[in-house]
């Protein structure tokens, strides 16, 4: 793969665009946020074309793009979405990569990672500034929301995908209607000139901005980014459960996916059992709105142990769940093994020598599989002094997120 990997996503990264003109069609509307009233129950076209925050002047501390600044008065949001991967989004092992790539490649990946104007690299110098403050604050933003702090002069960028890529546009905020309240378009508020209610924000598309690839830059049939698709072909999209049902339950806005064992726990079912000379362990996606995992990304593997009286290992299997894609002048698919919503699969231990008298099921999880290899494959290349700390630096976070999801033993 070598340097040249991310390439072919620096291309899908401006087509993006045409992901933000495409959200749904049937509800084109003439309105643009320059109105002051807006009546139209949708967002703007081109909510994510080029989005930008500020505009309308209001007060000091509402006119502040800051997480620090929204968290005076959202403080339940904020507490939440300072633990997610969001609040992480301009970190170490992307900006590490961008000294190779140049600052207007870089502005290609941030279009998802810190997509605002206000975020934007303007030129070459941005790049190289970020590099020391981002290895002095790998966290971008004040956990305490202490607006005299310094991280709370960071530039915006270091704040990754923060409230304000979501919500503001031209200092307009928009979300969804009040709880309990059906009531949509522009509200009068006690704050930064009320908001635009829009039902927009209760549903899927709003995530595909950034978590979905146009079908153009397909490998096998499927982008590399597939998720809202898989979504719509579930059952979950017929029965109206939208990503925000399951990744911000009561409108909770921790944001968890992969790395969180909990989360992925909720998502399936395990059953082992013995059946004549055989151990079984299936293993069911009950509660997962698209592939598990969606990325080619993580990697998850089972893995089998049988074991005599002593406790001695006699035999030992091994399978991989994943979506292996590999660069080689193109990328090619070498493997889907994930799991579709709702799909079960078995994984037999079998053969078992007569002196087995026990035999125990693993389930290992490697939230940043393919990273892992960009991040070894980049230390291993010329890579200039700063980049390579922060290569350096997501290498080593990396490794710390592999966890065990599943363990049980059955006595043969
Ligand atoms: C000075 C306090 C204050 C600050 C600062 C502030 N807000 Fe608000 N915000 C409010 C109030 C008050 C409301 C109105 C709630 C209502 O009328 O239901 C509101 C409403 C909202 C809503 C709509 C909520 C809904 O029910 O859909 C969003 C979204 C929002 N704010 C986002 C932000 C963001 C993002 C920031 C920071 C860039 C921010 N706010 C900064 C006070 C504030
Ligand atoms: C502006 C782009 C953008 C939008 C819009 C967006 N995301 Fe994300 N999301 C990202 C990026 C970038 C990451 C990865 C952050 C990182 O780790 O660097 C991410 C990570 C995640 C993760 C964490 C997965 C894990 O690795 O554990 C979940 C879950 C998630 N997003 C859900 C959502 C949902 C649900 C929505 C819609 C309500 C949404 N996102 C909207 C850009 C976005
Ligand atoms: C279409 C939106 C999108 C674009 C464009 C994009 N990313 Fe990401 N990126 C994501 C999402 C979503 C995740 C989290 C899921 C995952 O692990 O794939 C992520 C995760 C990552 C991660 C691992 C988590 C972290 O932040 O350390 C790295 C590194 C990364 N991206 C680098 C890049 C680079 C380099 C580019 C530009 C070549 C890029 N991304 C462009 C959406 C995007
Ligand atoms: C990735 C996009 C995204 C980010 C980042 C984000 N939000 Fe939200 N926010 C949403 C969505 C989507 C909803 C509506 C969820 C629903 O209706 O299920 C929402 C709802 C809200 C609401 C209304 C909550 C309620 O209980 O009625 C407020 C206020 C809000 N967000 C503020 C913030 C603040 C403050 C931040 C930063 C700390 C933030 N948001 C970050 C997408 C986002
Ligand atoms: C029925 C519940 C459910 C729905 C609906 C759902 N998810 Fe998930 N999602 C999960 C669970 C559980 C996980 C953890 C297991 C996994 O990684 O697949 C997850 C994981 C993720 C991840 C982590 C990365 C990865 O490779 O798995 C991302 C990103 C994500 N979801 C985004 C979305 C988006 C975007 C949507 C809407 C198009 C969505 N999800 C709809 C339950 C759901």
């Amino acid at each position: 793969m070598k340097k040249t990997w991310w390439m072919p996503i620096a291309i899908v990264a401006i087509g993006l665009g045409l992901v933000g003109l495409s959200m749904d069609e049937s509800s084109v509307q003439e309105a643009t946020i320059q109105k002051t009233v807006f009546h139209e129950d949708s967002l703007p076209l081109d909510y994510w074309d080029k989005p930008q925050a500020m505009g309308k002047v209001h007060a000091g501390l509402e006119n502040n793009m800051r997480p620090e600044a929204c968290a005076q008065c959202h403080q339940e949001q904020f507490n939440a979405w300072r633990d997610s991967k969001h609040a992480m989004a301009y970190s170490p092992g992307l900006v590490g990569q961008f000294p190779n790539m140049g600052h207007a490649a870089g502005n290609d990946c941030l279009v998802c990672h810190a997509p605002l104007a206000e975020q934007l690299y303007r030129d070459a110098g941005d790049l190289d500034a970020t590099l020391s403050t981002l290895l002095e604050n790998p966290e971008g933003f004040s956990r305490a929301a202490d607006l005299d702090s310094t991280k709370s002069q960071l530039p915006l960028r270091h704040a990754g995908v923060t409230c304000a890529v979501c919500h503001v546009r031209q200092g307009q905020r928009f979300g969804p209607p009040r709880r309990g309240s059906d009531v949509v378009g522009h509200l009068q508020g006690d704050a930064h000139g009320g908001f635009v209610a829009t039902k927009d924000f209760e549903k899927s598309q709003l995530c595909a901005a950034c978590h979905q690839f146009p079908q153009a830059y397909a490998i096998n049939g499927k982008p590399l980014e597939n998720t809202l698709f898989e979504w719509k072909k579930s059952r979950f999209s017929r029965e109206g459960v939208q990503c925000q049902s399951c990744h911000m339950p009561d409108r909770k806005h921790a944001f968890k996916g992969i790395h969180d064992v909990d989360m992925v726990r909720s998502g399936l079912e395990f059953k082992l059992k013995k059946q004549g000379k055989l151990a079984i362990l299936s293993m069911t996606s009950v509660h997962i709105g698209h592939a598990f995992p969606t990325y080619v990304t993580p990697k998850i593997w089972v893995k089998a142990e049988a074991l005599d009286a002593q406790g001695k290992v006699l035999q030992h299997w091994q399978w991989v769940i994943v979506r292996e894609v590999a660069y080689d002048d193109g990328w090619k698919e070498i493997q889907d093994t994930r799991l579709m919503p709702d799909e079960s699969r078995v994984f037999v231990a079998d053969d078992l020598n007569e002196h087995v008298k026990s035999v125990h099921f693993y389930v290992d999880v490697v939230p940043d599989a393919f990273y892992k290899d960009v991040y070894r494959s980049l230390l291993s290349d010329d890579l200039q002094p700063k980049a390579r700390l922060l290569i350096a630096k997501a290498l080593s976070d990396a490794d710390k997120n592999d966890y065990r999801l599943y363990e049980n033993e059955i006595k043969i």
